[in-house]
């Protein structure tokens, strides 16, 4: 163990309170403001663009498709759009046109950021206490499996801002791969067929569902060609109809019947008052890197940097890799514990971004980390749960040669959403709204607890985990991402880290991972992650350490490098995806 002792083993846990004291006052008088298309902000320089583009996601057949469109002459937002249809419809477990999620933008003409917020917003009949009993406690199941649980999506207003105000193509022709892939099909992943098979007895329940994925009620070989024709007509019809003629019309009066048939609340008013935002996008500095990750409604951005800055304060490259991981470990709990308290969507409540993503309130948070011991979470005051990782959400990345980038991760929440479709749609449903926190300290679906801040109200956005990131560095740019539940913001972190310390794309993607997310108070690992040695240190330290079952997260990655010209993209080996460079 480090002979190195950091400024908190000669403080006390009343140092810790008194900083949250602290915290809860700042927090009135740094209100993150709300930023709107006016606010995109510009990175400081306007790059030279690469020699070659580049796209990784999480399945070969969307990586193809986003490169189609590049070869057609669009630029990577149209490319973004076209990756987002094909992933619809090849990665149904991950994303899907009745999702939401973030597309974080860089321009490579003048260097303009933004991040487009098209996460689900409530419906409006949605309240505060719409999944707990008379008793006041959570209905089992009600969030994630009744119709109950989707919120109005954001995907379609999401793509069809990108393509407007950012694109070159029009949407039929961004639309026209993913089209091809639904009507003519495509071969049955191993990864697909697993998920199908975990979903099978609900599946052959659900006409709706058996007719796309099953044969005769049984999930079919891999390989076997999947034809999604109903899915491929609602695809048509937002080509002919614009990507907007999701809200409003003939299918948005079709998806509201839909929704409210299985019991859910969906208006027509609710789509067609839905708006995708541009949003600043969060900026940070991490030992003379740049970071630009997602802003609420997304904890992600906010997570990632609150980390980042705790370890500036630490001396990461100076002690044994133990101490390295606990600290590590330390400043997830801090964050994990932040985003638990203070976060939600900020059209709604006052949230302190700033504060948190500020060097000064890292100094406090690292100064309150003993190098030599855990902090329990439970002497952090806050709200008062293991972490799952699934097939669910997906991620991915495009860099063009005009230098534009996008980074991507867009979610139905867990696998397949709640597995319910709507009627003659070929659409599954999201079970988005088990993000909100239905009741304060109870944790979600992925252990994650929540309070005021993001309880449920009319038309606003659950609190989300997805950390779309660009990082800089020196001559590299790193554009980044990956699905993984409340397991995101950790795995970006690590990312991160591993990409200042100069890794390869390969070698970030290919990287073991550890996690903490301050409730359940448990590091979780994958295999090689933790030797015994290290594994046995942290429980010295007090530390609770379990292995994590399966490995998680689908990290799709591209680094740039400009001094040497190479551009790589990797899709993170526990996937199937796949990073095509041209
Ligand atoms: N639905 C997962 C997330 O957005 O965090």
């Amino acid at each position: 163990m480090s002979r190195w002792r950091t400024s908190a083993e000669r403080a006390s846990s009343i140092v810790v309170r008194m900083m949250s004291l602290a915290a809860l006052l700042a927090a009135q008088l740094l209100a993150l403001p709300v930023a709107r298309a006016a606010d995109v902000a510009a990175a400081p320089t306007a790059a030279a663009a690469p020699a070659h583009a580049a796209i990784a996601s999480a399945h070969p057949l969307a990586s193809a498709a986003g490169m189609e469109i590049l070869h057609a002459g669009g630029n990577a937002f149209d490319a973004a759009v076209a990756v987002s249809a094909a992933l619809a419809v090849v990665e149904p477990t991950g994303s899907g046109l009745t999702g939401g999620g973030f597309y974080l933008l860089h321009r490579g003409s003048d260097g303009m950021e933004s991040a487009v917020d098209a996460r689900e917003y409530a419906p409006a009949a949605a309240t505060r206490d719409m999944f707990l009993d008379a008793k006041g406690e959570p209905v089992p199941g009600l969030s994630m499996e009744s119709a109950l649980a989707a919120g109005i999506p954001g995907e379609p207003a999401g793509m069809a801002l990108l393509a407007k105000r950012y694109g070159r193509l029009s949407v039929a022709q961004s639309l026209a791969p993913a089209i091809k892939l639904a009507r003519e099909g495509f071969p049955l992943s191993a990864r697909l067929h697993d998920a199908l098979q975990r979903s099978q007895k609900q599946f052959a329940a659900d006409p709706e569902v058996a007719r796309n994925f099953l044969r005769n009620g049984a999930v079919p070989a891999v390989g076997t060609i999947i034809r999604q024709p109903e899915l491929a007509a609602t695809l048509e019809h937002l080509a002919r109809n614009g990507l907007e003629s999701f809200y409003h019309g003939e299918l948005a009066e079709r998806l509201v019947a839909g929704v409210r048939e299985q019991g859910g609340i969906w208006s027509v008013a609710d789509l067609a008052e839905y708006r995708a935002l541009e949003r600043a996008p969060l900026v940070g500095h991490y030992r003379g890197a740049r970071v630009v990750s997602a802003p609420p409604p997304s904890s992600g951005g906010v997570a990632l940097i609150e980390a980042l800055n705790v370890l500036e304060q630490l001396p990461l490259a100076n002690i044994d890799a133990v101490t390295r991981k606990h600290f590590i470990i330390e400043a997830m709990r801090r964050a994990h514990r932040d985003r638990a308290v203070y976060l939600g969507d900020p059209d709604f409540v006052s949230v302190p971004g700033a504060m948190l993503t500020s060097s000064d309130y890292a100094a406090g948070l690292a100064a309150s980390i003993r190098s030599d011991r855990a902090t329990p979470s439970n002497s952090l005051p806050g709200v008062g749960a293991g972490a799952s990782a699934g097939p669910q959400t997906t991620h991915f990345s495009v860099l063009d040669r005009e230098g534009n980038r996008v980074a991507a991760t867009i979610t139905l929440n867990f696998g397949f959403g709640s597995g319910r479709m709507i009627k003659g749609t070929g659409l599954f449903l999201n079970n988005e709204m088990d993000d909100f926190s239905i009741k304060a300290g109870v944790p979600n679906g992925y252990g994650l607890v929540g309070a005021e801040a993001n309880a449920i109200a009319p038309h606003k956005r659950m609190l989300s985990s997805v950390t779309p990131a660009f990082v800089e560095k020196g001559d590299r740019t790193m554009i980044t991402g990956s699905p993984g539940g409340s397991l995101i913001i950790g795995l970006v972190l690590l990312a991160t880290l591993d990409f200042v310390d100069g890794h390869s794309a390969a070698q970030i993607a290919a990287a073991p991972r550890f996690h903490h997310q301050y409730l359940p108070d448990v590091v979780r690992y994958e295999p090689d992650a933790l030797s015994s040695d290290e594994i046995a240190a942290l429980k010295a330290r007090g530390d609770t350490v379990e292995p994590g079952g399966r490995r998680w997260g689908n990290l799709q990655t591209i680094v740039w490098d400009r001094a040497s010209g190479t551009v790589e993209a990797a899709a993170d080996p526990r996937g199937e995806g796949e990073g095509l460079v041209d």
